[in-house]
Formats: structure tokens, sequence, C-alpha cells
């Protein structure tokens, strides 16, 4: 019988075991993969992008953004930062807060690995869990396990190449516990063979791009990706969490200037050169824009009507994606275990006693930039001091 049975070696299960075991707890972890934290291994370009500067309420999606805030607030992105200075890993700041390692992601998993064997916690890899039963009893291929409490750290349903199960969501349900629909976030971004007709000879390009979506009060200021499926590049990505089936996106591709207005001035010194090659953007996009607003010729020929028309197609290209590229790629699940279930400082199930969900398994998803393991640690560390 342990005290402490901790489904999933992700960030988050890591986080959890390492503090129970820290109060004397027994703790055994358990993942099906044959590596632990295979998702800090991958994640960051191979650097881990391990928490953010700019931690804040409004930077998760959640049908309750306030149910993030006690857990971010008790174990914060100071506390992760100490930790690996603690253990020695040097890292930087790479932009708007992100922290990555100088090194590789491999440092945090072995730091975590140290830390739960330092800390007395068990783990066992390659053992599927099945089913969790009252009592508990926990279900896997190679046998029933017991113990006083069950964390389900399972993660979401994204990259299930990497062992995403979407175990955590039949557990809740076995419990009667209620679920956020979960749908692929931080995803790039497709279209139909009509629309792609028209980027095709993007692919490839990459511009500083702003991205927003009707309905929704936010835009991001990021790179933007032109790909042969479609869009992507970190303000695709974030926008994707925000998106809807059948909404229109608006990009900026020139955000920060006045494209209209500059070729306007730009008649006197080059006004005969072709207006593509009058603009000061990548000469594929240039194009691009031109003929989207039907425009050709020499810049002095054109009217100031049809400048106006250009300034439109840069500033506001108004677009419907016909979906994303789904779980394959998608870097987060949004959605999941429904947190007006769930004990906001604790983490565990209120009607369920025993039972805690952590990590991206809870409806909490972070924004692109090192949030989504703030969230892992977090809400690890909340349950890993009350189970
Ligand atoms: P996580 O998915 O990490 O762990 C769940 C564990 O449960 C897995 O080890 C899995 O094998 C195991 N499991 C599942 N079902 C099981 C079953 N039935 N039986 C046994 N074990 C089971 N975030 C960020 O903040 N900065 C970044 O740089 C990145 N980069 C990044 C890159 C890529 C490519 C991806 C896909 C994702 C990111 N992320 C990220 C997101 C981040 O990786 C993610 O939010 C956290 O890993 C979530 O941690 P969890 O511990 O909740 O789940």
């Amino acid at each position: 019988m342990w005290d402490v049975i901790v489904l999933g070696a992700g960030a988050a299960g890591l986080m959890c075991a390492i503090e129970a075991g820290r109060r004397g707890r027994r703790v055994l972890v358990l993942d099906h993969a044959k590596a632990p934290g295979e998702k800090i291994r991958i994640s960051g370009g191979g650097r881990c992008n391990f928490t953010n500067l700019q931690i804040a309420p409004e930077r998760f999606l959640s049908q309750n953004p306030r149910f993030a805030l006690s857990a971010l607030r008790r174990y914060t992105q100071r506390d992760f930062i100490a930790r690996m200075d603690r253990a020695g890993i040097a890292w930087h700041e790479k932009t708007l807060g992100q922290l990555f390692c100088d090194g590789s992601a491999r440092q945090v998993v072995d730091m975590l690995l140290r830390d739960l064997a330092e800390a007395g916690g068990e783990l066992r890899l390659g053992v599927s869990v099945k089913a969790v039963r009252p009592g508990y009893e926990v279900e896997t291929d190679q046998g029933v396990l017991k113990a006083a409490s069950v964390v389900v750290a399972t993660g979401g349903k994204s990259i299930p190449k990497m062992g995403a199960t979407g175990m955590g969501y039949q557990i809740a349900e076995a419990f009667d516990l209620p679920i956020i629909e979960p749908r692929p976030g931080l995803v790039p971004l497709t279209f139909t063979d009509a629309q792609l007709d028209g980027m095709k000879a993007l692919a490839g390009v990459s511009v500083q791009a702003r991205v927003g979506v009707k309905g929704a009060k936010i835009a991001f200021e990021e790179g933007m990706l032109f790909t042969h499926r479609g869009l992507s590049g970190p303000s695709i990505l974030q926008i994707s969490s925000y998106w809807r089936e059948g909404q229109e996106i608006t990009v900026d591709l020139a955000m920060g200037r006045d494209l209209g207005a500059e070729a306007q001035a730009a008649r006197a010194e080059r006004g005969a050169r072709e207006l593509a090659n009058a603009l000061d953007l990548p000469d594929k996009l240039a194009r691009a824009i031109t003929e989207r607003a039907g425009l050709s010729g020499k810049l002095a020929t054109q009217s100031k009507a049809a400048l106006h028309s250009l300034s439109d197609a840069t500033h506001r290209w108004h677009l419907t994606p016909a979906g994303t590229e789904g779980w394959r790629t998608a870097e987060v699940t949004l959605g999941g275990v429904d947190t007006t279930a769930l004990d906001a400082r604790t983490m565990q199930a209120r009607a369920v006693p025993g039972l805690y969900f952590i990590g991206e398994v809870v409806d909490v998803t972070g924004w692109l930039g090192g949030y989504n393991f703030q969230w892992a640690w977090s809400s690890g560390w909340a349950a890993g001091q009350a189970v």
C-alpha cells in the first residue's frame, strides 16, 4: 500500500512526487513511457523554455481563469528559477520573459530525477495505467497497485506519438467529474487548397506579424511563418488557442508601420520602380500583397485609392482558417478536467477525497513561452503539499 501513486512522470507528476516525498510520504510514480519527462526533454527546441518572467493569470486559458491564481502565487516562477540556480543549471532570457536553459533540457529532467531519488520517491517506467477504482486501486498492465491517494498527471492529448493517451479524462469521467471538451492548442492553422494557392509562393517566408481573432479581444505580435500547409510561427500558435472553427483571423503583415503612407512618400524617390520592388518588405511577400490588392505597374502610376487598398491588404488581411494541424503537432491541450470540480489550493477533486488532478490534464492552458511548464510546476507543487 502506497501513500501516494502519481500517474505520469512528466513535469507536473515529477514535481508533485518530489514535494510529497520530501514530506515523508511513500510515493510511487508510474509512466508507460521508456523515459521520464520526455516532453521536457524535447521542449524549447531541446533547451526547455522552463518558465516565464511575466506569469499572470490572464495569460492562461480556462473556463475559470482565476482558478490557477492560487497555485501560481504559492509556487512562482521565482521559486522554480531558484531551484534551477541551486542545481547549478545556467539559463537565459530569450525574448518576452521566456527563460531557457543555456545547455540542454536534459539538465531539467536530471535535476527532477535527482530530487525525486533524494526525496525517496520510486519511479516505475513501462507501466501502463488502465483505470483507477475507488479505494484506491490503480489497475495497470502489470497488475493492481493500492494507494491512499492518487494524483492524475497524465497530461493532455497532444502528440500521441510521444505517449499522450487522454487517460486522465477517462479517470475523471469514471468518478463523474465534469470535463471541458479537450481541443488542440498552440497549433499551426491550415487552409483550403484554394486559399493555399494564393500562399504557396510564400512557403518558408517569415515576418513579424500582429495576429488577432474576431470576437476575442486579444492579438499577438510575434513571428509568423508561411508553410506548405498554412500558417505557423509563435503569433499563429498563440492565436490558435483562442480561435474557433469558422472564425476569421486578422493579420497585420507590417505591424507598427503605415505601408500606404510609406508608399506615397516613396513615390518621389522610387516612383520608377515596380510597386512590389518599391516596398520595404520581403520580396515574395511584397509580390503576394500587391497581387492580392489587384495592383501592378510602377509606383508612380498608383492612385491614392490604389495605395489605400495596398495598405488594407497589408495591415488588415482577413482570412478564415479551414482547421488546425490537430493533435499531431499541437503543443498543448485546451480544456480538460473542469476546475469547478477541483480545490484550487490542493488540486483535489472536491467530491472525491484523495483524488488529485495536476498539469495539462486540468482545464488550465498557458500561452506559448514557458507558461505551461510553470502551470505544471505550480499545480504539481500545490498537490505535493496536500497529498
Ligand atoms: P506530460 O504530457 O508532460 O506528462 C504526462 C505523462 O503521462 C507522460 O510522460 C505520459 O507518458 C504519461 N502517461 C499518459 N498516459 C499514461 C497511461 N495511461 N499510463 C501511464 N503513463 C501515462 N511548455 C512550456 O512551458 N515550454 C516549452 O518550451 C514547451 N515546449 C513544448 C514543445 C513540444 C513539442 C510540446 C509537445 C509541448 C511543449 N510544451 C512546452 C508544453 C509542455 O510540454 C506541457 O504543457 C507539459 O509537459 C505538461 O506537463 P504534464 O506533466 O501535465 O504532462
